[in-house]
């Protein structure tokens, strides 16, 4: 019932970063459609190619780009020319890693790497398109955050710091764009069948298959919800702890399972 509503948007030139797996592929796959053109952006050419080639058996033609999002200058190049030709009309900036994190001031503590890819590399994606689409008074925008945006957690202190910071950019942005006629979004996943989820060893409670978190996404998008976060138990779960008084929360997330080092 809640996503029987019809869709209030139908894009059709979408660029998408993180676009060579996962979520970024379950939504290119979606989008993918005669008269859709998809901009997909990753780092490994052959994953992006086996998404370009799905894609174009569905209809939709394909840029892709090999291009590592925490590069400001050649993010900024490619998106520049791609919307010089396309105009894009949605832009997912999706593109991130995860991990558990020790702690600060480690040697070989990935944190920097976490913050560079899923802060700087949105920054780096939204930054050359924002000023277009203002210009042109319209086009959507989305943040990939998390649910993990909530509330830190021990054991990813900086996963947890970049989508917080990514869901209150996003969130900020919005109310800055919307008279301009532009959207922005913020989409805030729980656990979701990707790589990577894929190494998690401990137990993730409402998991879902990347198709239907897909399928949200694109819905939400198209009525242009502000915050499209799912699925609704533990939503509502991460918003009970961020309320919750610290004392009572401290003592039940520290018993909750670590996450491994990113990959
Ligand atoms: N799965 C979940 O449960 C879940 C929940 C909440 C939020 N999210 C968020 O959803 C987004 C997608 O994650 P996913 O679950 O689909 O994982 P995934 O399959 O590992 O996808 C991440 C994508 O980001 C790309 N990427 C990573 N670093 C990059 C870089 N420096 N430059 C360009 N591309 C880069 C990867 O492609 P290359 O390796 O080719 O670069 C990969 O295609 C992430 O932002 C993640 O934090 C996921």
């Amino acid at each position: 019932m809640r996503y029987s509503r019809p869709m209030v948007n139908n894009f059709k030139s979408i660029l998408l970063t993180g676009a060579g797996s996962g979520l970024g592929a379950a939504l290119a796959r979606r989008y993918a459609a005669p008269g859709v053109r998809l901009a997909l952006i990753g780092r490994d050419d052959s994953r992006l190619a086996a998404v370009e080639a799905d894609c174009v058996a569905r209809g939709a033609t394909v840029e892709r780009a090999s291009i590592d999002v925490t590069d400001r200058a050649a993010l900024a190049a490619w998106i520049a020319a791609a919307d010089d030709a396309l105009a894009f009309d949605l832009v997912i900036a999706n593109a991130g890693i995860s991990g558990g994190t020790s702690g600060l001031g480690e040697s070989n503590d990935p944190s920097r790497l976490i913050f560079a890819i899923n802060l700087d590399g949105v920054l780096n994606t939204i930054e050359p398109i924002l000023p277009r689409m203002r210009r042109r008074g319209s086009g959507t925008v989305a943040l990939m955050s998390s649910l993990a945006s909530f509330r830190g957690l021990p054991g990813t202190p900086a996963y947890g710091a970049s989508k917080a910071a990514v869901r209150v950019l996003g969130e900020s942005l919005r109310g800055d764009y919307l008279p301009s006629g532009v959207a922005v979004s913020v989409i805030c996943p729980g656990f979701v069948v990707t790589p990577m989820t894929a190494r998690n060893t401990f137990h993730m409670p409402f998991l879902m298959g990347a198709e239907r978190a897909a399928e949200i996404m694109v819905r939400g998008l198209a009525r242009g919800k502000a915050r499209i976060a799912f699925p609704w138990p533990m939503y509502a779960l991460a918003r009970l702890i961020a309320a919750l008084p610290a004392p009572l929360v401290d003592r039940f997330v520290a018993r909750l399972p670590r996450k491994a080092p990113p990959g």
